[in-house]
Order: C-alpha cells, then structure tokens, then sequence
C-alpha cells in the first residue's frame, strides 16, 4: 500500500468505531425459552447468579455485583461506601465518572493527566489531596491500567479510598492478574459499545463480602427483609435476559479480544511511522482488551487537525469518535462552577483535543483496517 492509493477506492460501507459483538442468536433463544417458562424475570434469578459467579471465576475475585448498568454501579458504590466531601478523579473520562460522584453528594475535584498513558496522575492527584479529600477515583481509559502501585502507596499515605472506574477495562490483566483487583473495588460496564456486553448492564468487584453484601442491598431499594429497608437504594437490578446474554456472552470473550488484538497489530504497523500521529505506547505486562484505538493527532506535523481529520474520514464513510471530547470541565453543569477549569489542565486539554480513537469491532478484518489507515494517510 502506497500513500495516495486510497484516492481510488472510496469506501461505499460506512464503518462505524464500534458494532456489539453478540452471542450466536440460536443459544440466546434457548435462554429465553427457560425464562419464559420459569416466568422469574428479574431478581436475582437463575442466570443473574450464573453470571455473577461464571464473572467472579473469570476474574478470579471472591465478589462481583451485577447492575443494570455502570453508572448506576458506581453510584451505588460511591454511596454504600459512606464517603463524605471530595473525591478526585480525572477529567479525560466519560460523563458518567463525574455524574454518579456529584449526584451521591460528593464534589468531584478533577487533576490532570499522564500525557502518556491519558490516565490520572499519581502526582497531581497527591498535590490536590485536602483534608475533606474522602477518595481518589481513577479511570483506566481505553483499559489501559492507571498506575496502580503509585495510587494505591497515595491512598493508604492518606487513609483515603481508591475505588477504580474500570468500565472500559474488562479482560484487561497485569502481571497476570485481573486489573480488576487493583483498589478496594471497581466498576465496570458492559454497555453495548463495550468489548464485552450484556447489552446495558454492569459490576462492582471486590474482595469485601461486607460491600458485596450493602451493593445487593442498595440495587434492590435497601430492601432487607419483608419488613425491612437497611439503607437508601435504588432499583439498579440486571433482567434475566440480560444476565442470559451476559452469561453467554462471556464464552465469546477470549476470541473477541483475539480478532482485536489482530486489528489494533494491523493498525500499529500501518500508523507507527505516520508523522504527526501517536499511538497508545505499549505496556509491559499489561494484557490488553483491545477496547479501543485512539490516536493523537498533531496538526503541527500532520497537516491537519483531529477535527478536520475526523470529518475527511467521514466523508469516506469511516466513523472515528472523538472520545473523550470534550474535557468533563468544559460540559455546561461543570463548565461555569468553581469546580476546576479546563486551562488548569493542560494535558487533559490537549489530549481532548488530539484524540481520535479510530473503528475497532470484531466485524472487521484487516483489509478495513488497511482501508481506514490508507484514508489517513490519504488525508495526510
Ligand atoms: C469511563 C466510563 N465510565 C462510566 C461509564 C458508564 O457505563 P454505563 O454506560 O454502563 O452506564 C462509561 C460508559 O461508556 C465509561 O466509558
């Protein structure tokens, strides 16, 4: 392939950045049969406890907490774990993150990024460690792992929580262990658009049976007993039909991220040595989900911007996302409160500004990927 050669060959199909990978249609209808003929729908049925135990073997964890999804998840974290006054987080992440902080009363409090891995940093977050800091909240983007030793050293100086934000993360190991261990506990999602899915849906992992115990609580009102409401919840529950989906879905995992990682290899060989354009750098130890492919664009040494970039591959039918874009601190609820402001973070500035994560699924082969990296280069 030479730069140019895409001049030719415009593509007809549009290629979106993602398409959920879903469980053979046959075995999801066998699913739905024994539901419809044990009628239990919901509340903690026979696939829901299936699939919190097939996802604590998978993860090798003692605890998992399905919810309906993870944002809801999170806030019920957030809320059973008592936290009271600030929690720090970085701005580089999905709406959700600060969203499930502030509506359990708690003030998000947002420190700059790694430049490298996009992920919160140790540094920053210890300078903006007060005495109402309660919890660091960090989000492993693109499941690439935060820097896991130096938060958890941070949190224990401090006597704060460190609850991870992992909804982009599952599948993802370090040094052979699930990232999921990393912290008291994590929440992950399993939207749709996610590497592995239950349609909506999502978890909280931990190795306290106690927490495992007020999160089961919390998704179902608080309810404890016929006549009894322990503490404040919500209704958070995951259907059968999602659990069945989940269920069957996680035996399709190990091959998903497979046909990933074969698309992200195809990409690094054809974008390394493109001018102007960096990739995620490589992480030893890290086995990857293959979640994503963002890249960084330099408009100084490509020629162009993320966004003109972006929209020349839309013209070819080709669907980038700007994710994320932009920053938390620059959305309207945050943008005018004393919260923190874009400026004072400018890594996470000009990563929001940069990033283009490029269409990984597992409908597609490296020919599409061939395709897509000839429209960069073409555009270049
Ligand atoms: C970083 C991050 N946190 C939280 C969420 C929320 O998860 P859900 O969509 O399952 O509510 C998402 C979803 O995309 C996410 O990307």
């Amino acid at each position: 392939m030479k730069i140019g050669d895409y001049s030719t060959m415009h593509n007809k199909q549009k290629i979106l950045v993602t398409s959920p990978t879903l469980p053979p249609l046959e075995d999801f209808i066998g699913c739905v049969k024994e539901i419809y003929q044990s009628k239990w729908l919901t509340n903690n049925g026979r696939f829901h406890q299936a699939f919190e135990k097939a996802l604590c073997e998978f993860a090798g964890m003692s605890c998992c907490s399905l919810f309906c999804n993870g944002t809801i998840a999170l806030e019920a974290l957030l809320s059973v774990t008592g936290l009271k006054g600030e929690v720090i987080t970085t701005p580089f992440t999905f709406a959700a993150t600060a969203t499930a902080i502030v509506r359990c009363g708690l003030k998000p409090v947002f420190v700059d990024i790694d430049p490298l891995t996009l992920n919160l940093d140790p540094a920053k977050a210890e300078e903006a460690i007060t005495e109402n800091t309660a919890a660091i909240l960090p989000v492993h983007v693109y499941g690439n792992p935060c820097q896991t030793q130096a938060l958890e050293k941070l949190a224990d100086k401090y006597n704060l929580s460190l609850i991870y934000d992992a909804a982009h993360a599952f599948g993802v190991e370090q040094n052979g262990e699930s990232i999921l261990k990393a912290g008291s506990a994590s929440m992950v999602s399993f939207h749709a658009t996610k590497v592995f899915s239950s349609i909506e849906g999502g978890a909280i992992f931990t190795e306290d049976p106690e927490l495992k115990r007020k999160l089961d609580l919390y998704k179902n009102f608080g309810i404890s007993g016929q006549a009894s409401v322990e503490l404040i919840g919500t209704n958070g529950k995951m259907n059968e039909f999602q659990a069945a989906f989940g269920l069957l879905s996680l035996e399709h995992l190990q091959d998903n991220i497979e046909k990933r990682q074969i698309l992200a290899e195809k990409y690094r060989s054809l974008l390394k040595n493109v001018q102007g354009i960096s990739l995620m750098p490589e992480m030893p130890g890290v086995k990857h989900n293959y979640a994503y492919f963002p890249i960084l664009v330099d408009k100084e040494k490509f020629g162009k911007s993320r966004d003109e970039l972006y929209e020349k591959l839309k013209e070819s039918n080709i669907y980038a996302r700007k994710y994320f874009y932009p920053l938390i601190t620059d959305f309207a609820p945050y943008k005018d409160s004393s919260i923190c402001r874009s400026e004072d973070l400018p890594a996470a500035k000009k990563a929001a500004e940069k990033v283009l994560c490029l269409p990984v699924h597992t409908e597609l082969n490296e020919r599409d990927i061939e395709m897509i990296c000839e429209a960069v280069y073409w555009n270049y």
